[in-house]
């Protein structure tokens, strides 16, 4: 079945390609225009869909970036009739609220929405200014450039400049930051000249910030205040700069496919453009950008160390016809070798762990392995499959058997990693 949508989806794309191909040959397109799927997904992933544009000067959607229709957005009447009656989703200023109040408002956003967004949190406006804006001119740079920041392992590397997952429409650099033993510094964009530095300082500034709603996180949870931050153990910081090129039409294609994040948490700044949204009460919600902002959802450990508590929603980002987008997300994530279940202080006869016990580097592994699996559409959570009382298979079982250390606890015992390869 999957190899048969896959050669459908090939022919598809090979007509759409050498059709065009016809119509732009002498026309000073380039000798790397390709002709098959496979020669398609090696250009995304190396050069992004900006660089297609450009290269193939396309003016309508290749059939390789229009997704089934189920994952494509409502019709644009029934998400204004959604957005006209949500007030969308809370924002909590950081300094005008204090003790008992300031943690009611952050467990109702992170228990109703799962998303809020953050003013007034300690980043300075320049710093963040001067972040928006390298950013948006390492994209507008000449593709050579951009190039340089790529390992040759790929987006599996240090940093990686491409095309995002999933045949998404939209182009990314992601860049480890921590902790020092994962991070290249040597791939790190050298144009434009200030970038180095400013992303060192900014990600200094968002990790003090991940530590303080963490610590805020679990006192809501009425656990102690540095239980999540001594859950994560020595923290994986990953900022990934997204860049969402105009769409000639932005009903067939999706910036970002819905997804939930499989870290703790993930903290966002995003331009004035918006395309963000938020899977809430059976509609998609935007984000509206606010100025000054940012957004700061809950991942999948969060979800799980709060025993289901707290929420990792689904989101995704729409594309639009008018310009490009670009957001920076900074996902603060366990290190790799932590074990993460529900938190003890969570759990007893009455609510018992309704998650099981794994080490993060095996969530990942079947996270990825689920969500880039052909036929998966995504709609609903990894999450939701590894539920204990519920829908806790034998392949998740399998995934997660071999997890032997105590809750909550970040502990370096040995990996399941072998139990997921050798199935
Ligand atoms: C992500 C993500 C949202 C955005 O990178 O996981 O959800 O607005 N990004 O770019
Ligand atoms: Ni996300």
């Amino acid at each position: 079945m999957a190899a048969m949508t896959m050669s459908r989806a090939n022919d598809r794309f090979s007509s759409d390609i050498s059709s065009r191909f016809h119509e732009l040959k002498g026309g000073g397109v380039k000798e790397e225009l390709t002709t098959t799927f496979a020669e398609l997904t090696r250009f995304h992933d190396v050069k992004g869909v900006r660089e297609m544009m450009k290269s193939f000067r396309v003016r309508e959607v290749p059939s390789y970036y229009v997704k089934p229709a189920s994952e494509r957005r409502y019709a644009p009447a029934a998400e204004a009739a959604v957005n006209s009656v949500a007030q969308g989703i809370p924002c909590i200023d950081l300094e005008a609220l204090s003790g008992e109040g300031l943690l009611r408002a952050i467990a109702s956003a992170c228990r109703d929405w799962g998303f809020f967004q953050v003013v007034n949190h300690g980043v300075s406006r320049p710093l963040v200014e001067r972040m928006g804006n390298e950013s948006s001119e390492f994209f507008a740079q000449p593709l050579e450039e951009k190039l340089k920041c790529s390992t040759p392992a790929k987006v599996a590397g240090p940093v990686h400049f491409g095309g995002g997952g999933n045949r998404d429409w939209r182009d990314v650099l992601k860049l480890n930051c921590a902790p020092a033993s994962i991070v290249a510094k040597e791939y790190w964009p050298q144009s434009p000249a200030g970038f180095r530095n400013t992303l060192e300082e900014y990600v200094a500034k968002q990790q003090a910030l991940a530590v303080r709603l963490l610590k805020l996180i679990s006192e809501s949870l009425g656990l102690e205040t540095n239980f999540l931050v001594e859950a994560c153990g020595d923290p994986k910081v990953v900022v990934a700069i997204n860049h969402y090129p105009p769409c000639p039409d932005p009903s067939l294609t999706m910036g970002i496919k819905a997804h939930s994040d499989p870290n703790t948490i993930t903290m966002l700044m995003q331009d004035e453009v918006g395309g963000l949204q938020v899977f809430k009460d059976d509609g998609w919600i935007d984000v509206r950008p606010l100025p000054n902002a940012f957004v700061v959802n809950v991942g999948d450990q969060l979800q799980i160390l709060s025993n289901g508590k707290y929420s990792s929603c689904l989101h995704r980002v729409v594309n639009n016809n008018r310009q490009a987008r670009t957001s920076i997300a900074t996902f603060f994530s366990p290190s790799h070798e932590c074990t993460i279940a529900p938190a003890p202080g969570l759990v007893d006869e009455l609510n018992p762990a309704i998650y099981p016990k794994f080490i993060y580097a095996d969530y990942i592994k079947a996270f990825y392995a689920q969500t880039l699996a052909p036929n998966n559409s995504n709609k609903s959570s990894f999450l939701a499959g590894i539920e204990l009382h519920r829908n806790y298979n034998s392949y998740t079982k399998k995934c997660f058997s071999k997890v032997s250390s105590s809750p909550g606890s970040c502990t370096t015992s040995e990996s399941s990693v072998s139990s997921i390869r050798s199935n």
